[in-house]
C-alpha cells in the first residue's frame, strides 16, 4: 500500500517533470500524434528526427542547391513528410500552438534555400508525397496537388490527350506548389500567359488549419497565393486549373551561334521582334559560356531554341520575313507533340522515352549556384551585349535564358495577379552562376562574381524599381534575420521589387488572413504595423 502511494505519487512527478521539461519539438510530436490517424501510416513514416536514420536522406531528397547542402548548413527539428491534408493541417496546428516556425516545400528549387533552411529553429513540413493530378478533360481542367512536379503533369496531360497544354515551366522537377504561387513562366507564356493566371481554383491549409477552396477563402486572398508566394499566407494543397487547346503538333527548333557566326547581331535584332511575334513563336535565346575541350579556350554561345504552336510550313515563311538572319532550316525543325516538346528544354532529344518527364534528377546533377533575374526594357545597344558577353566569360560555367515577353502578357494588366511584370517588357533574364568546385572560398568568389555582373547589367535594365521575379529568389535585395520577425522596411524592398504596386494589396491580404504572422521567413509579406 504504501509502496504503491510511493510508486504513484514518484510517477505522477515523473510526469509532471516530463511534460514541463518536454521541448518545444517534444511537444509538437506528441500534438501532431494526438491528430494523426494511424490507419492512414505509422506515424514513424511521417515524422523524422535527427535521430532516425532516413533524416538525411528524407532531407537531401529536395535540396537543389549544393549552397544550402554543407555541413554549417541549419538542420530541421524535424522533417514532416505530409501524406494527406490532414497531416497538413496537424503540423500547421501543432506547429502554431508551440511557436515553431515551418517551412513549406514543395520540391526544393527555391534559389535561397528558403523552403528548407532557417536561422531559427524550425521544421520542414514537406509536400512531395501529395502529388496526385486529375484530368478532367471534358470540362477541360485538373486538379493539381501541390506536391506533384511539372514533369508529371506534363506526362500525365500528354497520356491524356495531344490535344492540350498547360503554361508553366521549363524544368520537369518543380513542383506546382512553389512554382504556379510564385508565377510560373515557360515557353508557352507568349501564348497562354503564366502558370499563375491560369488557376481556377485552390486548396489551402490557413493558419487556423483549416482547409478553405477558392470560395472560402474568398478573392483577396485566391488572388495573393496566385503569384504573391504561397508560403506567407498558408499551405497550398491543390490547384485547379484550365487546360488550353493545342494542336496536335507543334514545331521546335535549337539553333546555336558563336560570336564569330554573328551572334551579337543576332541577339540585337532577337531583342527588336521576339516580344512582337505572333502570340505563336516563342524563341529563346541562351547566351552560354563554353569551355573548348581541346585548349579549355572559353567563348560564348548564344542558343535560339523555338516553340510554334503550329506547323513548320506556317513557321519558316515567319521567320524569314521576320529573323531571316538567323537562317532556320527545314532540317533544324521537328514537328512533335507539345508533350514531346517539353524535351528539348532538359537537353533531352526528342525521341527520348516520355517516363524522362518524370526522373528524379540525378544526386550528381544537383550543382552550387546562385541565380538571379532582371526585366530589360528598352533594347540593349550591340557595344552593350558585346559587354554583357565579355563580362560573363570572366565565369567558366555562367549562362542566361533571354525569355521574350510581349503576346498575352501584354495583354494581362500589371494588378491582375500579384506579379506586375507584363506590358512593356521586352525581355526577362535569368541569370545562372554555377559551379561544381567544393574548395574552400569558391562559394564566396562566385557569390562575389553574380553580384559584379549584376552591377554590371544596371545600365540596361529596368529601375525604379529594379523589378526582380520571385520564383527567382535573390537574398541580395534584403531578407529578415532572424527570419522570425519580418520587417516592413526590409520587406518593402523586395516586396517592391518582386510586386511593385501590388505589394500594398499583398500586404493587406496577409494582415486580414494571418495577423500573428505565422507563415513567416525571410521574405515573406509582412503584416501591416499597427
Ligand atoms: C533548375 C531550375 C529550373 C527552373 N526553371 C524555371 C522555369 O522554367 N520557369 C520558372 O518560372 N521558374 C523556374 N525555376 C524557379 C522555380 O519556379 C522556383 O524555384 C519555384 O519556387 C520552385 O518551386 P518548388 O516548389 O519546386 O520549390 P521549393 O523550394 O520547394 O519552394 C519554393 C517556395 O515556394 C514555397 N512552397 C512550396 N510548396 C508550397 C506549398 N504547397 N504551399 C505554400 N508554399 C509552398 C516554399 O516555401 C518556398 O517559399 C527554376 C528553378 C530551378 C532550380
Ligand atoms: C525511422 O523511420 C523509419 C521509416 O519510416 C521507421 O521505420 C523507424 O521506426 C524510424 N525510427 C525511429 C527511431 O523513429
Ligand atoms: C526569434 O528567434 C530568436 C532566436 O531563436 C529568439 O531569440 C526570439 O525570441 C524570436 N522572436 C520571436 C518574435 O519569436
Ligand atoms: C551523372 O551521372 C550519370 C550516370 O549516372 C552520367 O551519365 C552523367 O554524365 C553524370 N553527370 C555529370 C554532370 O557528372
Ligand atoms: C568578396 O567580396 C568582398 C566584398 O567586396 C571582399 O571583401 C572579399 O574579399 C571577396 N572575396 C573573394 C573570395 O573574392
Amino acid at each position: 500500500m504504501e509502496l504503491s502511494l510511493v510508486l504513484t505519487t514518484l510517477t505522477i512527478v515523473t510526469f509532471i517533470s516530463t511534460v514541463t521539461s518536454q521541448s518545444p519539438i517534444q511537444n509538437f510530436v506528441s500534438c501532431f500524434s494526438k491528430f494523426h490517424e494511424p490507419s492512414h501510416s505509422p506515424i514513424t513514416q511521417v515524422i523524422y528526427t535527427p535521430n532516425n536514420n532516413t533524416f538525411s536522406t528524407i532531407l537531401n531528397q529536395h535540396i537543389r542547391n549544393k549552397r544550402f547542402k554543407l555541413d554549417s548548413t541549419p538542420k530541421p527539428l524535424a522533417i514532416i513528410t505530409a501524406k494527406s491534408a490532414s497531416d497538413v493541417q496537424a503540423t500547421v496546428k501543432c506547429a502554431k500552438s508551440n511557436n515553431i516556425q515551418i517551412r513549406i516545400r514543395g520540391s526544393g528549387h527555391d534559389y535561397e534555400g528558403y523552403s528548407y533552411v532557417s536561422d531559427v529553429p524550425f521544421i520542414i513540413l514537406d509536400m512531395f508525397l501529395i502529388n496526385g493530378i486529375n484530368i478532367d478533360i471534358h470540362n477541360e481542367v485538373a486538379w493539381v496537388e501541390s506536391g506533384a512536379t511539372l514533369g508529371k503533369l506534363y506526362y500525365t496531360i500528354g497520356k491524356t490527350s495531344d490535344l492540350y497544354a498547360y503554361p508553366a515551366g521549363i524544368c520537369f522537377s518543380l513542383s506546382v506548389g512553389g512554382h504556379f504561387s510564385g508565377g510560373g513562366y515557360g515557353p508557352l507564356l507568349r501564348k497562354f500567359g503564366l502558370a499563375a493566371d491560369n488557376i481556377v481554383d485552390a486548396k489551402i491549409v490557413d493558419v487556423n488549419g483549416k482547409i478553405l477552396d477558392r470560395k472560402a477563402m474568398g478573392e483577396d486572398l485566391f488572388w495573393a497565393i496566385t503569384g504573391g508566394g504561397g508560403a506567407s499566407f498558408g499551405v497550398i494543397l491543390s490547384w485547379k486549373i484550365k487546360l488550353f487547346k493545342i494542336p496536335n503538333l507543334v514545331t521546335v527548333f535549337h539553333v546555336t551561334k558563336t560570336l564569330e557566326e554573328g551572334a551579337i547581331n543576332l541577339v540585337y535584332k532577337w531583342q527588336l521582334i521576339a516580344s512582337k511575334l505572333p502570340d505563336e513563336l516563342f524563341i529563346l535565346a541562351k547566351p552560354k559560356v563554353v569551355k573548348n575541350a581541346k585548349d579549355g579556350k572559353k567563348f560564348v554561345q548564344v542558343h535560339f531554341i523555338g516553340l510554334f504552336v503550329g506547323t513548320n510550313k506556317e513557321l519558316l515563311p515567319l521567320i524569314n520575313k521576320n529573323f531571316p538572319e538567323l537562317g532556320l532550316k527545314t532540317s533544324d525543325c521537328h514537328q512533335l507533340p507539345w508533350v514531346r516538346s517539353t524535351l528539348i528544354w532538359n537537353d533531352l532529344p526528342i525521341e527520348a522515352n516520355l517516363k524522362a518527364l518524370l526522373d528524379e534528377p540525378k544526386a550528381n546533377q544537383t550543382v552550387y549556384f546562385k541565380g538571379q533575374s532582371d526585366f530589360v526594357k528598352k533594347p540593349i545597344p550591340k557595344v552593350g551585349i558585346k559587354a554583357i558577353f565579355q563580362k560573363m566569360i570572366e565565369d567558366d560555367s555562367f549562362f542566361m535564358y533571354w525569355t521574350p515577353y510581349g503576346g498575352k502578357m501584354d495583354k494581362i494588366s500589371t494588378s491582375a495577379t500579384p506579379f506586375p511584370q507584363r506590358k512593356g517588357t521586352l525581355f526577362m533574364i535569368q541569370y545562372t552562376n554555377y559551379w561544381l568546385e567544393d574548395t574552400p572560398g569558391t562559394i564566396e568568389r562566385q557569390i562575389n562574381f553574380s553580384r559584379s555582373f549584376n552591377k554590371f547589367m544596371t545600365p540596361y535594365v529596368s529601375n525604379s524599381p529594379r523589378a526582380s521575379a520571385l520564383n527567382y529568389r535573390d537574398a541580395d535585395i534584403g531578407a529578415n534575420h532572424p527570419s522570425n520577425v519580418t520587417k516592413m522596411e526590409i520587406s518593402k524592398v523586395y516586396g517592391i521589387k518582386y510586386f511593385n504596386d501590388n505589394f500594398g494589396r499583398l500586404v493587406n491580404v496577409k494582415t486580414k488572413v494571418d495577423p500573428s504572422n505565422f507563415f513567416r521567413y525571410e521574405q515573406s509579406i509582412p503584416t501591416k504595423l499597427k
